[in-house]
């Protein structure tokens, strides 16, 4: 029997814990047969030739990034030369994770630490957190229970907008961002609103949009410092406004500093050293500093003074009990990686900011092109000044890729509004690859 046919005569019934009106209008846009069965609050999701249907509220999630990466391995099985700019990961070019590191995890696994973790991670890995975020981001009365550790940020996100966004929510979050920050809150149908990031300034938030976008249904201030795409650091005075701004509204921050110890120029300033008594969130994580993205280990404090937030993290944690774990041997790999020898921290600064330099020039020199100097991680984001026949930063990007093979991602992709007529570049090549990705990009925009 063919599936079709399975699905069209087997009695498939999906229970529907939502009934409001946008829900039933997504289910009608998309053609979904909406038979009520005599029992209330129960429906078919089955389309009209009887196949099952996505659930709404995955209709509508992108993820920039990876989209591209699917386009360019459809041209690269055919055969076509790619230099990939798109994915911040640096294991897939010359970084490694540190040895020590990886005889942690090995050694963990052979002592048969194999076993199911606390939800919230191993007591050694949390204590080694709350050494590391009192020492180099400022953390204050940080305590093994304000720690949970989760599967990379990602799944920190997951967790948190779950159990702070209710439908209709708003969270306020920079344009451009990670696109995480903006899919997530669509999941839990709530909205990220984005506030202006000043390219011309270094890419510095704008107070006075974060003021205007503020209102009864915001949630959260969200800041990623430093920043993935532009590479901007915040400066101390950006950062004590935002808090201001917090406190006035008698909002919480939330803050990803993932690539806290990745800057190159500016002194990096952890939010929890300025944040006074604001309330918190946290999110950071391995996969950057510690050359591991592979590994999914991350995790998320709080600092929160008058216990503002704590019905909030008692949700986080009522879903790390349901994932049970993060992975037990990774996890001791990653307290060795708090505790032992940080070296490698320098030696990739150092690396990236020789890339930098070079991609930054190089940018600046090709006409058409324009770029700030990012002062941190590994992206840069340029400006298109001259589109030419291409209608926007998609259509550009996408052109860029089939006709010289250099894989980026198209600006909009990070915010429709702040990140349109930009594309994001991975400076994590060797010097050679890049000087050859913009020796491409300058042919390109000859021919543009
Ligand atoms: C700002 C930011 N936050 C979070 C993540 C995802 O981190 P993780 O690997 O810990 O899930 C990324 C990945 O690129 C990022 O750039």
């Amino acid at each position: 029997m063919s599936n079709n046919k399975f699905f069209s005569c087997s009695k498939i019934v999906l229970t529907k814990f939502f009934l409001n009106s946008d829900l039933i209008d997504v289910y009608s846009n998309n053609k979904i047969m909406n038979e009520k069965s005599s029992n209330l609050g129960e429906m078919k999701m089955v389309d009209a030739s009887g196949k099952l249907t996505q659930a709404p509220r995955v209709k509508g999630l992108e993820y920039a990034i990876r989209d591209i990466s699917a386009e360019a391995r459809k041209l690269s099985a055919q055969g076509k030369d790619l230099i990939w700019l798109n994915i911040g990961d640096p294991n897939k070019y010359d970084f490694e994770t540190p040895k020590n590191i990886v005889d942690a995890f090995v050694e963990a696994a052979r002592e048969n630490k194999s076993f199911y973790s606390e939800s919230q991670g191993i007591v050694s890995l949390r204590e080694a957190i709350v050494e590391k975020e009192k020492k180099i981001n400022g953390a204050k009365n940080l305590s093994i229970d304000d720690i949970h550790v989760t599967a990379g940020i990602s799944e920190g996100i997951m967790f948190l907008f779950a159990s702070l966004l209710s439908p209709g929510d708003e969270i306020l979050i920079p344009g451009p961002a990670y696109p995480s920050y903006m899919a997530f809150p669509k999941f839990y149908d709530a909205k990220s609103v984005t506030y202006r990031t000043v390219s011309t300034d270094n890419w510095q938030p704008d107070e006075d949009d974060i003021r205007s976008k503020i209102t009864d249904k915001t949630k959260a201030i969200l800041i990623i410092n430093p920043n993935n795409p532009t590479g901007a650091v915040y400066r101390e005075k950006e950062l004590k406004q935002i808090v201001d701004i917090a406190g006035e509204h008698n909002l919480p921050i939330i803050a990803d500093e993932i690539y806290d110890r990745l800057s190159f120029d500016q002194k990096f300033i952890g939010m929890p050293s300025v944040a006074k008594d604001v309330p918190l969130f946290m999110m950071n994580g391995f996969s950057k500093v510690y050359l591991m993205p592979g590994w999914r280990v991350g995790y998320c404090y709080l600092q929160d003074p008058d216990d503002k937030l704590r019905e909030v993290y008692e949700g986080i944690i009522k879903l790390g009990r349901l994932r049970l774990c993060v992975n037990t041997p990774a996890q001791y790999g990653c307290t060795e990686a708090l505790t032992g020898p940080q070296d490698h921290i320098k030696e990739t600064v150092e690396k990236l900011r020789k890339r930098r330099d070079i991609i930054y020039k190089r940018l600046n020199e090709i006409e058409g092109i324009s770029t700030q100097k990012p002062e941190a991680a590994f992206y840069i984001f340029p400006k298109i000044e001259n589109l030419g026949k291409y209608k926007n930063d998609k259509e550009f990007i996408l052109a860029l890729l089939k006709e010289e093979g250099v894989v980026g991602v198209f600006g909009s992709g990070f915010d429709p509004t702040y990140g349109s007529g930009y594309f994001r570049l991975v400076f994590l090549s060797q010097e050679e690859i890049i000087s050859d990705a913009m020796n491409r990009l300058e042919r390109f925009m000859k021919k543009i």
